[in-house]
């Protein structure tokens, strides 16, 4: 239970960031919620939701050690700030493949939103509309954002298509819908081997239709572990990115590249854009932290390309870092999923305001008024 206490220091947060200059956008009306930060609201949600949901959404892969690396490699990027510059009004704003956003945090796409609510994806893609978020939906998910507002701006995400002809008509497709920009998922060959699920007896099925309700059996445990083997997309190559691109305008951006070799390849590929993942560390277990593996992909693509990074963050301050060290922008999966799970839309709305609202914070006492300030000798690594 959140204390009286802890409700006040939240109250006074939101009623201090209202105020303020700095904030022009007023968080999201609701005094019933109480977390005052990420982790709190993954706590609700962690109460609210049945333990398969909550384990899937959590989960990473075997024995978790990317999912906890994307987390406690932020503590060996210390901050540098500078004083004694006009931070009196922040400016989040940047130029992203070719279109003005307010902000350098997008939301993830993820698979699976339904195991939190029903029509997830839409409610979530109507939160980014209210707050003008950018949203990258879910891989196969793109009908939800005709259910949100007209003028959400938005990106797609796939996994691939088997042949040139498939991954052409998807790319027109999208293109026709309104996307700004196609995201390649490239790290997802396989379906990882995921010990909570495997444990839990869930099945994929579930991401689309929710889990067993109260009283309903689960399905049976496969005796070969369904998770083991199951190809996605082993077959994607290189070829793919001009596939794509021969059948549409819109930028093609790889999703889940971690060696700076790879996104030179990218590049020259012609990839619009990178985003340096491990997939929130559900994918391969053991592999480098995001915020550790940026730099080098950062000095590899040599501005020739935007970098944009996922992965861990929770608190403006991590956002900070991750802009420090090269990236255009970054992406939240989890943490939207954390206010769904924990109030509905508004939850969601709430979070991605809080995020925002951090990281203004965090530029304006690390001396940053905006983001093109913002450069690699506000880091340092130490240990
Ligand atoms: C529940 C869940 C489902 C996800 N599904 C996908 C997916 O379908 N495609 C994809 O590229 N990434 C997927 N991801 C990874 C996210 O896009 C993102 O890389 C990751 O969540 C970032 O880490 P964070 O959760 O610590 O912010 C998923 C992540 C979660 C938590």
């Amino acid at each position: 239970m959140l204390t009286m206490n802890r409700r006040a220091a939240f109250r006074s947060l939101m009623g201090f960031a209202a105020a303020s200059p700095l904030f022009a956008q007023n968080p999201p009306e609701d005094d019933v919620m109480g977390p005052v930060n990420i982790h709190e609201f993954e706590a609700v949600a962690r109460r609210k939701l049945h333990k398969m949901a909550y384990d899937f959404i959590a989960g990473g892969v075997e024995d978790e050690l990317t999912l906890r690396a994307n987390r406690e490699a932020y503590k060996h990027w210390y901050l540098v700030p500078r004083v004694m510059t006009d931070v009196s009004e922040v400016d989040t704003s940047l130029e992203l493949f070719g279109a003005r956003v307010p902000s350098p945090i997008l939301v993830a796409p993820t698979g699976g939103k339904n195991l939190v609510l029903p029509n997830a994806e839409a409610v979530v893609a109507k939160a980014c509309a209210k707050t003008n978020t950018l949203f990258c939906t879910g891989s196969g998910a793109e009908r939800a954002v005709d259910e949100a507002t007209a003028n959400i701006h938005w990106w797609s995400n796939t996994i691939g298509q088997a042949n040139k002809k498939d991954a052409q008509g998807y790319a027109r497709r999208i293109e026709d819908r309104g996307a700004k920009a196609i995201t390649v998922t490239v790290d997802n060959q396989y379906q990882s081997n995921r010990d909570r699920n495997n444990r839990n007896r869930f099945d994929y099925g579930y991401m689309a239709t929710g889990v067993p309700a109260g009283g309903e059996k689960p399905k049976p445990r496969n005796p070969a572990l369904a998770a083991h083997w199951q190809p996605h997309t082993p077959n994607l190559t290189w070829d793919y990115i001009d596939w794509l691109r021969s059948a549409s305008s819109l930028p093609v951006i790889l999703k889940g590249i971690l060696s700076p070799e790879d996104a030179e390849t990218a590049v020259k590929h012609g990839a619009s854009g990178i985003i340096v993942s491990n997939h929130g560390g559900r994918q391969l277990d053991g592999v480098i932290a995001t915020i550790d593996a940026l730099p080098d992909v950062v000095d590899a693509v040599g501005g020739k390309v935007p970098v944009l990074m996922d992965g861990g963050l929770r608190r403006g301050s991590d956002i900070l870092k991750a802009l420090a060290l090269g990236a255009k922008a970054v992406l939240v999966g989890r943490p939207p999923l954390w206010g769904l799970g924990a109030f509905g839309q508004p939850g969601t709305e709430r979070v991605l305001w809080m995020l925002g609202a951090e990281l203004k914070l965090s530029m304006a006492l690390a001396g940053k008024a905006s983001l093109a300030q913002i450069d690699r000798k506000l880091v340092r690594r130490i240990g």
